[in-house]
């Protein structure tokens, strides 16, 4: 049996962050559930489908194969054979994920492929319903977030670096339009299981947040 990590919380938390570092320190493989919405959500863009017609996108879930793969020891994305790992972080796909993860079909599809991945490997899976879904029987639960203001402004320093043009109002307006998504939609919502190790990295850093779960990683004897 293998062993498994959940990691959710909200967006621009630090969770791929943290769950990178934590993978690479115990040897276990980083499973990002987040890049699975984001292959769907480029295809949709790239097929100019609306993320709110429902009917055409779960009409298109049968066209729509989406592999995950390790190159040099990265999740590489492929959708339908093509590698799209560098093209899923835009804005337009972030929108577009966001908005098509809310449909029952879709999560169905994305969930099995990522059970299955999770079988296969010792893994640290970063997503939004892994603890509460995904992976309820994981071995270890973490609820990792931070406040509002500390998320914005992460998310807006990587937009400049990655010269996207924003404002910090406008990148927290995001966030928040986001959070409410996550947390309200009908299925799978992003929720913190009474298990889970609930972390406010508001004032830690990513060295920080890393040995407080792998203390509580030994604390439980993995
Ligand atoms: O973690 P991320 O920003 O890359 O995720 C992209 C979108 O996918 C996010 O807006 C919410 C959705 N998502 C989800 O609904 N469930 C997951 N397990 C992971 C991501």
């Amino acid at each position: 049996m293998s062993y498994k990590i959940a990691i959710d919380g909200p967006s621009s938390a630090g969770k791929s962050t943290v769950a990178k570092l934590l993978a690479k320190d115990l040897g276990y493989m980083y499973i990002d559930t987040g890049a699975m919405y984001r292959a769907l959500g480029y295809y949709l863009v790239n097929k100019n489908i609306s993320c709110e017609d429902e009917e055409s996108i779960i009409k298109v879930l049968d066209d729509i194969d989406i592999d995950i793969k390790y190159i040099d020891e990265e999740q590489t994305v492929f959708l339908n054979g093509e590698n799209i790992n560098n093209k899923i972080r835009t804005q337009a796909v972030s929108d577009a994920a966001s908005k098509c993860s809310t449909i029952k079909e879709v999560r169905c599809k994305l969930i099995d492929i990522q059970r299955k991945l999770a079988s296969e490997y010792n893994c640290v899976m970063d997503g939004r319903d892994i603890g509460s879904n995904v992976l309820k029987d994981a071995n270890l639960k973490v609820y990792l977030t931070a406040d509002i203001d500390c998320r914005a402004k992460r998310r807006y320093e990587e937009n400049i670096n990655k010269r996207i043009k924003t404002t910090l109002a406008e990148t927290k307006k995001d966030l928040e339009e986001r959070d409410y998504r996550d947390t309200h939609r009908e299925h799978n919502p992003l929720i913190c299981v009474p298990e889970a190790l609930y972390i406010d990295s508001s004032d830690m850093s990513v060295d920080q947040v890393v040995d407080k779960i792998i203390e509580y990683a030994d604390g439980k004897k993995r």
